[in-house]
């Protein structure tokens, strides 16, 4: 068994694996919360994958960004939307030439923030790429998803020449779910494994809330799964509409 970082692999099936998210939805839901008369001429989006979500924002929307760590999953990106631009690095610390009047970081990619310092560091981050008045929307995982959707739960998945098996343990004393995703990949009439471990960590919403108002946000809207704009008990993954009130140090 190959130990490798995590989306290497997964990177390989990541789009069929979540064939099920309808992205326009996403976009659409997005778009639909924007406050001003115009939209934005720039949008930025942290953790873009595969850059599915980026293209299905308005072609009007004339630069459209995309950071992650995984070279693998901006590969695939390049190859099916090459007039988004793409850059390798980590969303905790970035600096950008330009400032974006929309950000987003979406379906859990918070999540894989583990410290509460790195998680004020990246909204300082974000602050300083960000137009004053801007906004920035993005989701995290809530707890009843963690416990109820995927610990103790193993997924499977046959696609083309890879088998994953994909198994998950939420510490609920410790707020991380850890899953392992192990890859059966045939290759010339050989299998060869790989194990790709991810950590995510739940973050409440009243430590959100303080990280928002120390880094110069304020919080326009919290809602559910990209549908609506309340909070429900049972959601999965919890939307946030910031506002950038203030340019910080
Ligand atoms: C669950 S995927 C989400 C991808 C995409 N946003 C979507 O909606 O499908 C999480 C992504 O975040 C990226 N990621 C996680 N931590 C990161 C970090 N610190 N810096 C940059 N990218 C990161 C991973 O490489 C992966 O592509």
């Amino acid at each position: 068994m190959i130990e490798t970082t995590p989306y290497s692999k997964f990177s390989s099936v990541y789009d069929e694996v979540m064939d099920h998210v309808d992205f326009q939805e996403w976009a659409n839901f997005i778009i639909g919360s924007w406050k001003e008369n115009k939209l934005p001429d720039k949008i930025l989006d942290l953790g873009c994958g595969s850059g599915t979500l980026l293209s299905h924002f308005p072609s009007s929307i004339n630069t459209k960004v995309g950071i992650d760590s995984s070279l693998q999953m901006l590969e695939t990106a390049k190859k099916k939307y090459p007039k988004i631009q793409y850059i390798q690095g980590d969303i905790i610390y970035f600096s950008l030439k330009e400032k974006f009047p929309l950000v987003v970081s979406t379906h859990d990619t918070l999540n894989y923030i583990l410290q509460p310092e790195k998680l004020i560091t990246h909204f300082q981050t974000v602050n300083k790429n960000m137009e004053l008045g801007g906004y920035y929307f993005f989701d995290l995982s809530s707890e009843y998803n963690l416990i109820h959707n995927f610990h103790k739960k193993q997924l499977f998945y046959n696609i083309d020449s890879v088998k994953l098996t994909w198994r998950n343990t939420y510490n609920q004393k410790r707020k991380v779910i850890t899953s392992t995703l192990i890859f059966s990949i045939f290759k010339d009439l050989k299998i060869q494994k790989y194990r790709e471990t991810h950590y995510q960590k739940f973050h409440p919403h009243s430590i959100i809330l303080k990280i928002l108002q120390k880094t110069g946000f304020s919080l326009v809207s919290i809602g559910s799964d990209y549908k609506t704009w309340t909070l429900k008990k049972d959601c999965c993954l919890i939307n946030y509409l910031a506002k950038k009130i203030k340019e910080i140090k």
